[in-house]
């Protein structure tokens, strides 16, 4: 029998309003992730395409729920996330994160990538199994773009 999904995403859709002010009852809204349902296996890689702004970093934030999903099912590791408390949530964060597309805005430049990628893997309790990351320090490689 085949294992189940790690990640098993159904139906999600995330909705934001166009126009923020309270009380309008014909507000009108940006259809971000529609209706997106998937099954991830343990140890696949799933690559999502489209043209900016259809929605691909949305989808990505609501699985990891940085983002609350308007509606749909998000199973993780056999468990229902979508509409965990935060409390629950934090010790799933060991297990998943977004490493965010602007390496700027997201790595600090005054540390090296060994120091920042191998931070979660020095974590304590981390649940992250193999080898730990080298403490041996070599020199900075030369600036490149
Ligand atoms: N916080 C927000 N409030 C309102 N609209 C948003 C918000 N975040 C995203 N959107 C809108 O949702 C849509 C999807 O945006 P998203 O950033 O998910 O696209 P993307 O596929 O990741 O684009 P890119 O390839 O440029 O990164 C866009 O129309 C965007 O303007
Ligand atoms: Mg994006």
């Amino acid at each position: 029998m085949s294992e189940p999904p790690l990640l098993s995403v159904r139906n999600l859709k995330k909705f934001f309003p166009v126009d923020r002010r309270a009380f309008r009852h014909d507000r009108e809204f940006v259809h971000a992730v529609d209706d997106v349902s998937f099954d991830l296996a343990k140890g696949e890689t799933l690559g999502l395409v489209g043209e900016s702004g259809c929605g691909k970093s949305t989808l990505a934030r609501c699985i990891v729920r940085l983002l609350e999903p308007t509606a749909g099912e998000i199973e993780f590791d056999g468990r229902r996330i979508e509409h965990l408390r935060l409390r629950k949530l934090r010790p799933l964060r060991r297990e998943f994160q977004i490493v965010f597309q602007d390496p700027y805005a997201s790595l600090n430049p005054r540390k090296r990538v060994g120091a920042i990628v191998g931070a979660p893997l020095r974590a304590p309790r981390s649940t992250i199994r193999g080898p730990r990351p080298s403490s041996r320090r070599s020199p900075p490689p030369p600036f490149s773009e």
